[in-house]
């Protein structure tokens, strides 16, 4: 059956450091544009430490958090939601596992990376932490909603 956008899910999905620095934008959008999800709202941010540290609260326990923070604040940041049906999981499967060296051939970071410390790309784990990353890097005017033509050729 039909969604409509206001019911279609969203997911959180950020290009790292690393991805910006390396020139992999506009690959990386590519790969969720081609796809068929639907970008509603994009930026690109230096984020603090401190934002940083809000962004992987998860994580605060686990040894790599500080240099983690540390990373995530050290550049530029393209910060987007990206929308469609299975955006979440799907996002995740065209992202690749955490560590560079087991994703697989065909994923972003299977393609693009070597590391998991410069993994290039975040994406919200489940709906949950997709709703509090996008209000967290995003106001809600700054999420656009509108009808792409491409849609009736997806749905
Ligand atoms: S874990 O270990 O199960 O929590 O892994 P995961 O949930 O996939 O990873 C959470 C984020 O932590 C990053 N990560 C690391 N960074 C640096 N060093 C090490 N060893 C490391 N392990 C995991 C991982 O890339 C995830 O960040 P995001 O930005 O969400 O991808």
């Amino acid at each position: 059956q039909e969604l409509h956008a206001a019911e279609m899910e969203r997911s959180f999905i950020a290009i790292k450091p690393d991805g910006v620095q390396r020139g992999l934008i506009a690959e990386i959008i590519s790969r969720f544009e081609r796809k068929g999800f639907k970008l509603v709202a994009i930026k690109i941010v230096v984020p603090s430490k401190e934002f940083a540290q809000k962004h992987y609260h998860d994580l605060k326990e686990r040894p790599f958090f500080n240099g983690l923070c540390d990373f995530l604040s050290s550049g530029p940041v393209v910060a987007m939601v990206w929308e469609g049906e299975g955006v979440i999981k799907y996002g995740r499967k065209l992202i690749g596992a955490t560590d560079p060296q087991k994703s697989e051939p065909g994923t972003i970071r299977g393609d693009l990376a070597v590391v998991v410390g410069r993994n290039i790309i975040h994406g919200s784990d489940g709906p949950e932490t997709a709703n509090d990353e996008i209000n967290l890097w995003f106001k809600p005017e700054e999420l656009v909603s509108y009808t792409s033509n491409a849609e009736k050729w997806i749905y």
